[in-house]
Protein backbone atom coordinates (compact mmCIF):
# COMPACT_ATOMS: atom_id res chain seq x y z
CA UNK A 1 0.00 0.00 0.00
CA UNK A 2 1.35 3.24 -1.00
CA UNK A 3 1.39 6.74 1.80
CA UNK A 4 -1.13 8.19 0.40
CA UNK A 5 -3.16 5.06 0.72
CA UNK A 6 -2.28 4.73 4.11
CA UNK A 7 -2.55 8.04 5.38
CA UNK A 8 -5.89 8.42 3.40
CA UNK A 9 -7.71 4.84 4.27
CA UNK A 10 -6.22 5.92 8.02
CA UNK A 11 -8.06 9.40 8.27
CA UNK A 12 -11.53 7.49 7.52
CA UNK A 13 -10.96 5.02 10.51
CA UNK A 14 -10.43 7.71 13.29
CA UNK A 15 -14.43 7.82 13.34
CA UNK A 16 -13.64 4.11 14.65
CA UNK A 17 -12.45 6.65 17.93
CA UNK A 18 -14.77 8.06 20.60
CA UNK A 19 -11.96 10.69 20.95
CA UNK A 20 -8.57 11.03 19.32
CA UNK A 21 -6.02 13.70 20.66
CA UNK A 22 -2.29 14.42 19.82
CA UNK A 23 -0.94 15.88 21.96
CA UNK A 24 2.85 17.90 22.22
CA UNK A 25 3.89 16.81 25.81
CA UNK A 26 2.45 14.99 28.59
CA UNK A 27 3.46 12.86 31.65
CA UNK A 28 2.30 9.85 30.28
CA UNK A 29 -0.33 9.30 27.47
CA UNK A 30 -1.60 6.09 29.98
CA UNK A 31 -2.43 8.73 32.70
CA UNK A 32 -4.36 11.01 29.92
CA UNK A 33 -6.64 8.23 28.61
CA UNK A 34 -7.46 7.25 32.04
CA UNK A 35 -8.30 10.67 32.89
CA UNK A 36 -10.33 10.42 29.87
CA UNK A 37 -11.76 7.19 31.39
CA UNK A 38 -12.76 8.64 34.94
CA UNK A 39 -15.08 11.45 32.70
CA UNK A 40 -17.21 8.53 31.35
CA UNK A 41 -15.41 8.97 27.94
CA UNK A 42 -16.57 5.30 26.03
CA UNK A 43 -14.10 2.99 24.13
CA UNK A 44 -12.19 3.47 22.10
CA UNK A 45 -10.17 6.45 23.11
CA UNK A 46 -6.62 7.24 21.79
CA UNK A 47 -4.30 9.55 23.07
CA UNK A 48 -0.68 9.97 21.06
CA UNK A 49 2.09 12.36 22.47
CA UNK A 50 5.11 14.05 21.17
CA UNK A 51 6.95 13.66 24.41
CA UNK A 52 6.46 12.16 27.64
CA UNK A 53 7.93 13.71 30.91
CA UNK A 54 6.98 10.36 32.92
CA UNK A 55 6.68 7.77 30.48
CA UNK A 56 6.18 3.89 32.37
CA UNK A 57 6.79 0.78 31.44
CA UNK A 58 5.91 -2.40 33.31
CA UNK A 59 6.84 -3.31 37.00
CA UNK A 60 7.38 0.43 37.23
CA UNK A 61 10.15 0.81 34.63
CA UNK A 62 10.70 4.03 33.03
CA UNK A 63 9.76 4.67 29.53
CA UNK A 64 12.32 6.90 27.93
CA UNK A 65 12.32 7.89 24.35
CA UNK A 66 13.57 11.37 22.86
CA UNK A 67 11.02 13.71 20.56
CA UNK A 68 10.41 12.60 17.10
CA UNK A 69 12.40 9.16 17.71
CA UNK A 70 9.33 7.28 18.97
CA UNK A 71 5.60 6.35 18.75
CA UNK A 72 3.70 6.72 22.07
CA UNK A 73 0.28 6.19 22.53
CA UNK A 74 -2.54 4.70 24.92
CA UNK A 75 -5.86 3.39 24.17
CA UNK A 76 -8.91 3.13 26.67
CA UNK A 77 -11.46 0.49 25.93
CA UNK A 78 -14.52 -0.48 28.46
CA UNK A 79 -13.92 -4.79 27.63
CA UNK A 80 -16.97 -5.43 28.94
CA UNK A 81 -16.74 -8.28 26.18
CA UNK A 82 -14.05 -10.22 27.53
CA UNK A 83 -14.38 -12.48 30.49
CA UNK A 84 -11.72 -11.38 33.40
CA UNK A 85 -9.42 -14.10 32.12
CA UNK A 86 -8.93 -13.23 28.66
CA UNK A 87 -8.66 -9.21 29.27
CA UNK A 88 -4.94 -10.22 27.64
CA UNK A 89 -6.22 -10.55 24.48
CA UNK A 90 -6.69 -6.27 23.98
CA UNK A 91 -2.58 -5.74 24.51
CA UNK A 92 -2.05 -8.60 22.52
CA UNK A 93 -4.06 -7.41 19.62
CA UNK A 94 -2.46 -3.88 20.16
CA UNK A 95 1.07 -5.79 19.95
CA UNK A 96 -0.20 -7.78 16.51
CA UNK A 97 -1.67 -4.71 14.67
CA UNK A 98 1.77 -2.51 15.60
CA UNK A 99 4.12 -5.61 14.56
CA UNK A 100 2.04 -6.09 10.88
CA UNK A 101 2.22 -1.87 10.87
CA UNK A 102 5.27 -1.57 11.58
CA UNK A 103 6.67 -4.47 8.94
CA UNK A 104 4.76 -2.47 6.02
CA UNK A 105 6.16 1.24 7.19
CA UNK A 106 9.60 -0.09 7.82
CA UNK A 107 9.46 -2.43 4.73
CA UNK A 108 10.66 -5.20 6.47
CA UNK A 109 9.88 -9.37 5.79
CA UNK A 110 6.70 -10.37 7.02
CA UNK A 111 7.20 -12.09 10.17
CA UNK A 112 10.48 -10.57 10.88
CA UNK A 113 9.30 -8.42 14.23
CA UNK A 114 8.50 -11.26 17.10
CA UNK A 115 6.37 -11.16 20.07
CA UNK A 116 8.70 -11.58 23.08
CA UNK A 117 6.29 -13.15 25.63
CA UNK A 118 4.56 -11.21 27.13
CA UNK A 119 4.00 -8.11 24.64
CA UNK A 120 6.98 -6.68 23.43
CA UNK A 121 7.72 -6.51 19.80
CA UNK A 122 11.66 -7.47 18.88
CA UNK A 123 13.81 -7.95 16.52
CA UNK A 124 15.30 -11.21 15.78
CA UNK A 125 18.20 -10.95 14.07
CA UNK A 126 21.88 -13.16 13.82
CA UNK A 127 23.20 -10.53 16.05
CA UNK A 128 20.72 -11.32 19.18
CA UNK A 129 17.13 -10.32 19.80
CA UNK A 130 16.37 -6.28 20.34
CA UNK A 131 13.44 -4.55 21.84
CA UNK A 132 11.92 -2.28 19.62
CA UNK A 133 8.33 -1.83 21.93
CA UNK A 134 7.08 -2.31 24.52
CA UNK A 135 2.94 -2.81 25.53
CA UNK A 136 1.60 -1.38 29.19
CA UNK A 137 -1.77 -2.50 30.10
CA UNK A 138 -3.31 -1.27 32.64
CA UNK A 139 -7.17 -2.25 34.17
CA UNK A 140 -9.38 -1.47 36.32
CA UNK A 141 -12.72 -3.22 38.06
CA UNK A 142 -11.90 -6.14 36.35
CA UNK A 143 -14.56 -8.62 36.89
CA UNK A 144 -17.37 -6.21 37.08
CA UNK A 145 -19.29 -4.12 34.72
CA UNK A 146 -17.40 -1.17 35.08
CA UNK A 147 -14.06 -3.13 33.79
CA UNK A 148 -11.84 -0.48 32.52
CA UNK A 149 -8.21 -1.57 30.57
CA UNK A 150 -5.67 1.47 29.31
CA UNK A 151 -3.23 -0.15 26.66
CA UNK A 152 -0.03 2.14 26.29
CA UNK A 153 2.66 1.25 23.52
CA UNK A 154 5.57 2.70 22.57
CA UNK A 155 7.62 1.72 19.75
CA UNK A 156 11.01 3.52 18.32
CA UNK A 157 10.57 4.52 15.39
CA UNK A 158 13.13 6.95 13.79
CA UNK A 159 15.79 6.43 16.56
CA UNK A 160 19.25 6.54 15.51
CA UNK A 161 21.85 3.43 17.06
CA UNK A 162 24.57 6.17 18.20
CA UNK A 163 21.50 8.44 19.87
CA UNK A 164 20.45 4.93 21.93
CA UNK A 165 21.49 5.17 25.61
CA UNK A 166 24.40 3.28 26.34
CA UNK A 167 23.45 1.24 28.86
CA UNK A 168 20.35 0.44 26.43
CA UNK A 169 22.47 -0.09 23.21
CA UNK A 170 22.97 -3.63 24.00
CA UNK A 171 19.48 -4.35 23.74
CA UNK A 172 17.29 -1.90 21.92
CA UNK A 173 16.70 -0.94 18.38
CA UNK A 174 14.90 1.11 16.46
CA UNK A 175 12.43 0.74 12.95
CA UNK A 176 15.36 2.82 11.11
CA UNK A 177 18.10 0.22 11.88
CA UNK A 178 15.77 -2.56 11.75
CA UNK A 179 15.65 -1.30 8.02
CA UNK A 180 19.37 -0.57 8.13
CA UNK A 181 18.75 3.59 7.76
CA UNK A 182 15.53 3.56 5.80
CA UNK A 183 13.91 7.07 7.77
CA UNK A 184 10.80 6.34 9.67
CA UNK A 185 7.49 8.52 9.66
CA UNK A 186 5.97 8.00 12.73
CA UNK A 187 2.83 9.63 11.44
CA UNK A 188 2.92 7.09 8.93
CA UNK A 189 3.00 4.38 11.45
CA UNK A 190 0.33 5.39 13.17
CA UNK A 191 -1.83 5.40 10.19
CA UNK A 192 -1.00 2.24 9.41
CA UNK A 193 -1.46 0.78 12.60
CA UNK A 194 -5.13 2.34 13.32
CA UNK A 195 -5.84 0.47 10.13
CA UNK A 196 -5.38 -2.64 11.54
CA UNK A 197 -6.29 -2.08 14.82
CA UNK A 198 -9.86 -1.77 14.36
CA UNK A 199 -10.74 -5.29 12.52
CA UNK A 200 -8.60 -6.54 15.14
CA UNK A 201 -10.65 -5.05 17.94
CA UNK A 202 -13.91 -5.26 16.32
CA UNK A 203 -13.03 -9.30 16.03
CA UNK A 204 -12.55 -9.17 19.82
CA UNK A 205 -15.85 -7.25 20.50
CA UNK A 206 -17.53 -10.37 18.29
CA UNK A 207 -15.26 -13.37 20.83
CA UNK A 208 -12.59 -13.71 18.11
CA UNK A 209 -9.16 -13.50 18.55
CA UNK A 210 -6.17 -14.00 15.98
CA UNK A 211 -4.58 -16.73 17.97
CA UNK A 212 -2.48 -18.93 15.25
CA UNK A 213 -0.50 -14.86 14.71
CA UNK A 214 -0.33 -14.77 18.29
CA UNK A 215 1.29 -18.09 18.00
CA UNK A 216 3.76 -17.44 14.97
CA UNK A 217 5.22 -14.58 16.11
CA UNK A 218 6.51 -15.83 19.63
CA UNK A 219 10.53 -15.60 19.82
CA UNK A 220 10.30 -17.58 23.11
CA UNK A 221 9.06 -21.02 21.61
CA UNK A 222 11.86 -23.46 21.77
CA UNK A 223 14.15 -21.85 23.27
CA UNK A 224 15.38 -21.64 26.70
CA UNK A 225 14.41 -19.02 28.93
CA UNK A 226 15.41 -17.51 32.10
CA UNK A 227 11.95 -16.92 34.24
CA UNK A 228 12.71 -14.19 36.96
CA UNK A 229 9.86 -14.07 39.46
CA UNK A 230 8.65 -11.20 41.32
CA UNK A 231 10.17 -12.40 44.62
CA UNK A 232 13.68 -12.08 43.00
CA UNK A 233 13.84 -16.03 42.48
CA UNK A 234 15.28 -17.25 38.84
CA UNK A 235 14.01 -20.45 37.13
CA UNK A 236 15.91 -21.76 33.30
CA UNK A 237 13.18 -23.75 31.68
CA UNK A 238 12.43 -24.72 27.91
CA UNK A 239 9.64 -22.34 26.82
CA UNK A 240 7.48 -24.78 24.39
CA UNK A 241 4.58 -22.11 23.48
CA UNK A 242 1.70 -19.89 24.51
CA UNK A 243 -1.83 -20.96 25.55
CA UNK A 244 -4.59 -19.31 23.24
CA UNK A 245 -7.00 -19.84 26.01
CA UNK A 246 -5.12 -18.29 29.50
CA UNK A 247 -2.59 -16.26 27.31
CA UNK A 248 0.33 -17.93 29.26
CA UNK A 249 3.57 -18.80 28.46
CA UNK A 250 4.24 -22.65 28.54
CA UNK A 251 7.68 -24.00 29.82
CA UNK A 252 8.60 -28.17 29.90
CA UNK A 253 8.01 -29.42 33.14
CA UNK A 254 8.89 -33.20 33.49
CA UNK A 255 6.62 -33.24 37.16
CA UNK A 256 3.22 -31.77 35.77
CA UNK A 257 0.58 -33.04 33.78
CA UNK A 258 1.44 -33.56 30.20
CA UNK A 259 5.04 -32.24 30.88
CA UNK A 260 4.68 -28.88 30.32
CA UNK A 261 3.28 -26.02 32.89
CA UNK A 262 1.34 -22.39 32.61
CA UNK A 263 3.14 -19.18 33.77
CA UNK A 264 0.61 -16.20 33.70
CA UNK A 265 1.14 -12.36 33.43
CA UNK A 266 0.65 -11.92 36.72
CA UNK A 267 3.20 -14.28 37.91
CA UNK A 268 6.58 -13.25 35.83
CA UNK A 269 8.39 -9.91 36.32
CA UNK A 270 10.86 -10.52 33.37
CA UNK A 271 11.70 -13.25 30.37
CA UNK A 272 15.06 -13.48 29.47
CA UNK A 273 15.71 -15.24 26.38
CA UNK A 274 18.64 -17.95 25.80
CA UNK A 275 19.42 -19.26 21.85
CA UNK A 276 16.89 -20.62 19.92
CA UNK A 277 17.12 -24.14 19.01
CA UNK A 278 16.62 -24.86 14.90
CA UNK A 279 14.12 -27.22 13.47
CA UNK A 280 16.84 -28.90 11.33
CA UNK A 281 14.26 -30.09 8.59
CA UNK A 282 13.06 -26.66 8.08
CA UNK A 283 15.86 -24.32 9.17
CA UNK A 284 13.48 -21.95 11.20
CA UNK A 285 12.81 -22.01 14.97
CA UNK A 286 10.43 -24.81 16.08
CA UNK A 287 6.80 -22.98 16.92
CA UNK A 288 4.18 -25.14 19.51
CA UNK A 289 1.59 -23.69 21.04
CA UNK A 290 -1.92 -24.53 22.46
CA UNK A 291 -4.62 -23.31 20.67
CA UNK A 292 -8.16 -22.53 20.75
CA UNK A 293 -9.76 -20.79 17.77
CA UNK A 294 -12.06 -17.78 19.34
C1 LIG B 1 7.46 -1.88 28.72
O1 LIG B 1 8.17 -2.28 27.81
O2 LIG B 1 7.75 -2.08 29.91
C2 LIG B 1 6.22 -1.11 28.37
C3 LIG B 1 6.52 0.25 27.80
C4 LIG B 1 5.26 1.04 27.46
C5 LIG B 1 5.56 2.44 27.02
C6 LIG B 1 4.34 3.16 26.52
S1 LIG B 1 4.71 4.71 25.76
C7 LIG B 1 3.01 5.12 25.72
C8 LIG B 1 2.42 4.65 27.04
N1 LIG B 1 2.61 5.63 28.09
C9 LIG B 1 3.42 5.21 29.05
O3 LIG B 1 3.73 5.86 30.07
N2 LIG B 1 3.83 3.97 28.80
C10 LIG B 1 3.27 3.47 27.56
Amino acid sequence: MTTERVAAAASTRIAFFSRYERLRSVTSTNDIVRGWMAEGTPEVCLAVADEQTAGRGRLGRAWIAPSGAALMLSLGFLPRYLPPDRLWRLPAVVALAMADAAEEVAGLPIGMLRLKWPNDIVVAADEGVRKLAGVLSEAEGTGTAAVQAVVGIGVNTDWRSEDFPPELAGSMTSLREASRGRPIDSDLLLAAFLLRLEPRVLALRDGHFDVAGWHDRQVTTGRMVRIEMPDGSAQEVRAVGVDGASGALLVEDAAAPGGERELLVGEVAHVRLGPAERDATRGAPVSGGRGVTS
